[in-house]
């Protein structure tokens, strides 16, 4: 198909693909052509969603009738979140400030759009999830990319983010904890410097927490524990093993709640009930999800041996979620390349870091350890032979 021939595509949809799904397809092309390939390149979980969410899920299709709800979303699932921040992190959240929204990518965009004006800057950090940027651009909004890198642990710094500020000031920040692509997690002190920052210089703070519950130390702090004023991004895709059912929750400052609905009925009317039903069982799989989390551990302890043996460097710690960010080892000429080497001889696909960083991301690969053991296992012979 010729671009050049067809309708001019608007300026704000020249934002860069997403590489890690350019890989997959290229993966899913030798898939089908029977080559066995291992896929560490995604991010999302191997495992299905929890047995009582599918089970509400058929209940429901079987009683037929699937509705718009609320733009805010089902109340009993609203209600359910609130009692989730009361027993997971002892913080108490008006029911009111609960937002249903079609995956984290859709509350992305809710939150952007009623946080922010055309021109208004944003910093991020790099290495970063890409969608960030893509979304802030294509709204008219302008990233400001921070670094972040070993001498930090990956984290973006409150000092970092003032420094930032001070040299050409932003109207919001996005801070991600565990991080995608790093998996690094950013400490209860750090994250409440950051809020109180944004708070001190009326900074909106968004706070990506779709890695909740994927921490193999103590446990990720909500922004929420610090002040009313973020706004938290949430999801079930991740621990929650839903990502094809794009249901996810924001919890908005009292005064962002009615611009967020009005924007959210127009833009989606609301979250698909089918998701919002499944999603409230997915709420009470607990252990279920645990013993998922557990095989990730397994995971992560293996990679943490091997990376280093095959001749990774430069690891970010690898704290949570389900990722290792992880430098090409000396001689290698660069990620593209090294992923693209690595997919047609060994069969293994991983993801090069240009997704994340567009200007050292040349340098890293991203691999994501969210399958099981023994497809890890091979994946890491597979490298090292
Ligand atoms: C950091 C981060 N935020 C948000 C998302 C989007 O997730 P979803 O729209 O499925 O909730 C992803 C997906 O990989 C992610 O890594």
């Amino acid at each position: 198909m010729s671009e050049s021939s067809g309708i001019r595509a608007s300026l704000r949809s020249e934002i860069d693909p997403f590489r890690a799904m350019d890989v997959l397809a290229e993966a899913n092309r030798m898939i089908a052509s029977g080559t066995p390939i291992i896929s560490l390149a995604v991010g999302q979980p191997a495992a299905p969603a929890p047995a009582a969410a599918r089970d509400a899920a058929r209940r429901m299709l079987d009683a037929g009738r699937i509705a718009y709800t609320d733009a805010l979303g089902r109340m009993d699932l609203r209600e359910r979140i609130v009692r989730h921040y009361r027993e997971h992190y002892g913080r108490s959240v008006e029911v009111e400030r609960v937002m249903i929204t079609t995956g984290s990518s859709a509350g992305f965009n809710l939150a952007f759009l009623t946080a922010f004006d055309p021109g208004d800057r944003i910093a991020i950090a790099a290495p970063g999830y890409p969608a960030y940027r893509n979304i802030l651009r294509a709204l008219g909004l302008v990233p400001v990319e921070i670094e972040v890198g070993s001498a930090t642990g990956y984290v973006l710094t409150a000092a970092m983010l003032a420094e930032a500020h001070e040299g050409n000031p932003v109207q919001g920040v996005l801070v991600a904890s565990p991080a995608n692509p790093t998996g690094t997690v950013t400490r209860r002190n750090e994250l409440g410097r950051l809020v109180e920052f944004c708070d001190r210089h009326d900074i909106r703070f968004i706070s990506d927490e779709i890695y909740h519950g994927l921490v193999y130390g103590e446990p990720a702090a909500t922004a929420l524990d610090f002040s009313d004023r973020p706004i938290v991004v949430n999801s079930f895709s991740k621990f929650y093993c839903m990502t094809g059912w794009r249901i996810g929750w924001l919890v908005l400052p009292p005064s962002l709640v009615r611009p967020a609905e009005r924007i959210g009925q127009s833009l989606y009317i609301s979250a698909p009930e089918l998701s919002q039903v499944a999603a409230l069982a997915a709420l009470d799989s607990e252990p279920e999800l645990l013993a998922i989390r557990a095989g990730y551990e397994r995971n992560r302890s293996l990679l943490m041996k091997r990376l280093p043996e095959l001749g990774f460097r430069d690891i970010a710690p690898i704290d949570g979620a389900f990722y290792a960010y992880a430098g090409i080892p000396d001689g290698e000429s660069g990620s593209t390349d090294f992923c693209r080497r690595v997919l047609a001889e060994r069969h293994v696909a991983i993801t090069p870091g240009t997704d994340f960083d567009t200007r050292r991301g040349e340098r890293f690969v991203r691999i994501s350890y969210a399958c099981s053991y023994d497809q890890l296992s091979e994946a890491l012979d597979r490298l090292g032979r």
